[in-house]
């Protein structure tokens, strides 16, 4: 029996690694307002730390590392980190999501690094509006990291699009009709409540069925087959356009039955399920000498810790999202 196939048979073989839990924005949905307390230096995990677990999930079975934050790129030597994992013995696929802010700055030499797709985070084309959304005035800084990111090679690069009601609504056309101009996969994703959310998140929440039904009033838009059978996005593409339009409901269609992954927070915690707060600890073992092997089992353990789906509706008062923010998730 493989190693990385959970209680449910589920093959798990993606890894998301959150690397920090700092960030140079504060996106309305995702960072408690006032008072998140940076997790102190000794508590993070070192990038030695970080590689010595990806090399015992890689020898489980995990072929996908993703490295998130808070904001990747804040911390330093982040260009070492890759040049290490992306030489890992089984490792298909090293991906980075990032808001974009010191992309321009990095795509290059992430690049020669060895990661070749990046998801950017841009809720927004309005400068303003982004601003309101991040508390940053950074739009242009993003969009000239995307460009950057384009140019040095990058493919895919996705641009995650978080859909708001009265915020980003009027904009679900406008960010999908990029595809017709930049080869770039647009995907828009529900608004999943966290703890720091007021009680709106109701309705702010928009399914996928709507923004669907507004894609179609732009202009003729088809489905279109996938290469990753696992992600959770479905993608669509409009009629000779260059990207894809990709739709991500965790909320209206759960895709927990296909949920091939497991997150390793910063401070080395291996978390089974975004919504769940059920955790591992594996920095504990592995600052106490544990062989690889004892770390193997601990990487095992967590993974037949995955619940089989979540609870979670749109804020339905009953839910309780878990006590973590996202920025120390990493999304
Ligand atoms: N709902 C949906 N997506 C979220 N993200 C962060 N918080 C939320 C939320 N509450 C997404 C952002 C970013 C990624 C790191 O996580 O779009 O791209
Ligand atoms: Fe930072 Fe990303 Fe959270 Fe925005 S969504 S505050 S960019 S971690």
């Amino acid at each position: 029996m493989p190693r990385n196939i959970d209680n449910f048979h589920r093959k798990i073989d993606y890894l998301r690694i959150s690397i920090t839990d700092w960030c140079n924005l504060r996106c309305i949905y995702c960072r408690p307002q006032g008072k998140w307390k940076k997790l102190p230096h000794e508590e993070i995990l070192s990038y030695e730390e970080i590689i010595e677990i990806s090399k015992v999930a890689t020898n489980l079975g995990i072929t996908k590392i993703r490295i998130t934050g808070g904001e990747p790129l804040l911390r330093r030597n982040i260009i070492y980190l890759c040049k290490e994992l992306s030489q890992l013995k089984g490792l298909k696929s090293l991906t980075v999501t990032t808001n974009g802010v010191l992309l321009k700055h990095f795509a290059s030499e992430l690049y020669r690094a060895g990661v070749h797709r990046l998801n950017v985070s841009l809720d927004t084309l309005d400068p303003d509006k982004y601003r309101r959304i991040t508390g940053k005035n950074m739009f242009h800084k993003v969009w000239d990291g995307i460009e950057e990111a384009l140019m040095v090679g990058f493919y895919p690069v996705k641009i995650n699009v978080v859909a708001i009601r009265g915020i980003n609504d009027d904009e679900i056309g406008e960010l999908a009709r990029l595809t017709f101009r930049y080869p770039l996969h647009v995907r828009f994703i529900e608004l999943m409540p966290f703890l720091n959310h007021g009680s709106d998140s109701v309705d702010r929440f928009i399914s996928t069925d709507e923004i669907l039904s507004r894609l179609r009033e732009v202009s003729d838009i088809k489905p279109v087959s996938s290469s990753n059978v696992n992600g959770p996005a479905t993608h669509f593409r409009f009629r000779g356009a260059l990207g894809k339009v990709g739709l991500i409901s965790p909320i209206s269609h759960h895709f927990c039955p296909t949920c091939n992954r497991l997150r390793l927070t910063a401070d080395g915690k291996l978390r089974a399920c975004l919504f769940s707060d059920a955790e591992i600890d594996i920095k504990t073992p592995l600052r106490s000498g544990a062989s690889h092997k004892e770390l193997e089992k601990v990487f095992h353990q967590a993974i037949l810790n995955k619940p089989e789906k979540h609870s979670l509706k749109a804020m339905s008062g009953t839910d309780i999202p878990p006590h973590r923010p996202m920025v120390a998730i990493g999304g």
